[in-house]
């Protein structure tokens, strides 16, 4: 006869419905018993709406995270003979940042083992992005993860089915029933993962804005705080950035088009945001790692040797660093409509066209076309005339241009020149 279960779901769901707090034994049952399929998906989803409007308590939230780790293994460095660090952002609109930070840490003497994920709806995936490289291959084994970051100092992968699988689950379910956006459980998501990706330290990258998950900065600065404590409680030096996520960052957001802008950026160019926030999340990442004071990024992304981890790390991974990236079969080209100063270039909107294009999925089986998604000529702050290009739109397919359209209109807004747009700094605050 089988065990009997030690807990009710109905009970679970009605004491968070009541704005109870879980006991620690209602909280490890729950996440187990849903991970092994006992906990149906109506009533997980019952219970995360819970969540979403009653919160939960810091206590409740730690032991949530850690149930989720349970669910799985933890990955162990300690063959590895640099500390190790990683960043992990919450997701944005052109957020490459992952492709030349992890080569440009690994170059002033930390291990980066980054395990990434794949993009779902508007914002894009690290994995998505890499794979438009010809050969480069995201499924490693536990062996070849090691093998990567002890030959070149940084690994960027998928994380295995087995690390945090109660997350897998519970993600994908919260993305279609509406409780992405719940601080505990958006919180617990990222770090179960984290921890059990066994990093020594953790620069979170928490955007603010249209484009971001948290649409202000009192809530971003919430979860900021609810991760940090949730690393630092588990041993991970942890600390994190609230950045700027109104506008997409640098010029580009699709796939192909990142790897492009971000290559550009490991050889010394590329726009001023993507290299600011590139050196200074990784000073970041070395200050938590205890090897400040060393290299400096800046030099790093200068002097050729970020770049030289990156064309050994694709290499590795079965990638041509040097190999054309593919090029969208179609394009069409926005026109400024005024003389003027732009005052506002939408992400979400943005991130919403490059998704029509092709450059993201709506359910987690589809492809994305490589070459998909939107090439920005000025970004906000920059003088534009009437009549010249002001957004380049690509795709395989034409007949996505017309909806990728709509997403932008209203999108973009051109004040007389003259005034200044008061524009936020990129780097908001700091939170650990
Ligand atoms: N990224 C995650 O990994 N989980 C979330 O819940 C939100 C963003």
């Amino acid at each position: 006869m089988a065990t009997p279960e030690p807990f009710d779901a109905v009970d679970v769901i009605r004491t968070k419905r009541d704005r109870g707090e879980l006991s620690d034994g209602q909280i490890d049952w729950v996440v187990d018993a849903y991970t092994r399929g006992v906990v149906a998906d109506e009533q997980m989803s019952a219970l995360a709406m819970a969540i979403l409007l009653n919160g939960m308590s810091r206590r409740e939230i730690a032991r949530w995270t850690d149930a989720m780790i349970r669910t799985g293994r933890r990955m162990d460095w300690s063959a590895v003979d640099r500390p190790t660090t990683d960043k992990h952002s919450t997701g944005g609109v052109g957020d490459k940042i992952t492709l030349p930070l992890a080569p440009t840490v690994a170059a002033c003497g930390a291990a980066v083992p980054q395990l990434s994920g794949r993009g779902l709806g508007h914002t894009g995936g690290t994995l998505d992005k890499l794979e438009s490289i010809p050969g480069w291959r995201a499924s490693l084994s536990a062996d070849e993860m090691l093998g990567v970051l002890r030959d070149t100092g940084a690994v960027v992968c998928a994380a295995g089915d087995d690390l945090a699988p109660a997350d897998k689950k519970l993600y994908a379910l919260r993305d279609v029933t509406g409780t992405v956006e719940a601080i505990p459980l958006i919180a617990s998501s990222i770090m179960s993962k984290k921890i059990a990706e066994g990093t020594g330290a953790l620069v979170l990258d928490v955007k603010v804005g249209s484009g971001a998950f948290m649409k202000d900065a009192a809530s971003a600065r919430e979860l900021a705080e609810t991760m940090v404590a949730l690393g630092t409680d588990a041993g991970v030096r942890t600390v994190a950035l609230l950045t700027n996520m109104e506008t997409p960052l640098g010029l580009t957001a699709g796939n192909a088009l990142e790897v492009r802008e971000s290559v550009e950026v490991l050889g010394g160019g590329g726009p001023d945001d993507v290299v600011e926030l590139t050196v200074t999340l990784a000073r970041e990442m070395l200050a938590a790692a205890g090897l400040d004071g060393g290299k400096d990024p800046a030099d790093a992304l200068k002097d050729g040797s970020a770049m030289d981890v990156w064309r050994r790390m694709i290499a590795a991974q079965g990638g041509d660093p040097s190999a054309a990236l593919p090029r969208a079969r179609e394009t069409h080209t926005v026109l400024a409509p005024a003389d003027g100063v732009l005052a506002r270039l939408d992400a979400y909107q943005v991130g919403v066209a490059a998704w029509r294009l092709g450059a993201g999925r709506a359910r987690k089986d589809e492809d994305v076309q490589a070459a998909a998604g939107v090439e920005l000529h000025a970004k906000p702050g920059a003088v534009v005339r009437a009549g010249e290009p002001l957004l380049t739109l690509h795709t395989d397919e034409p007949a996505r241009f017309d909806r990728a359209l709509e997403a932008l209109d209203g999108g973009y807004v051109i004040a007389p020149a003259g005034g200044r747009p008061d524009l936020p700094p990129l780097v908001i605050d700091r939170v650990g």
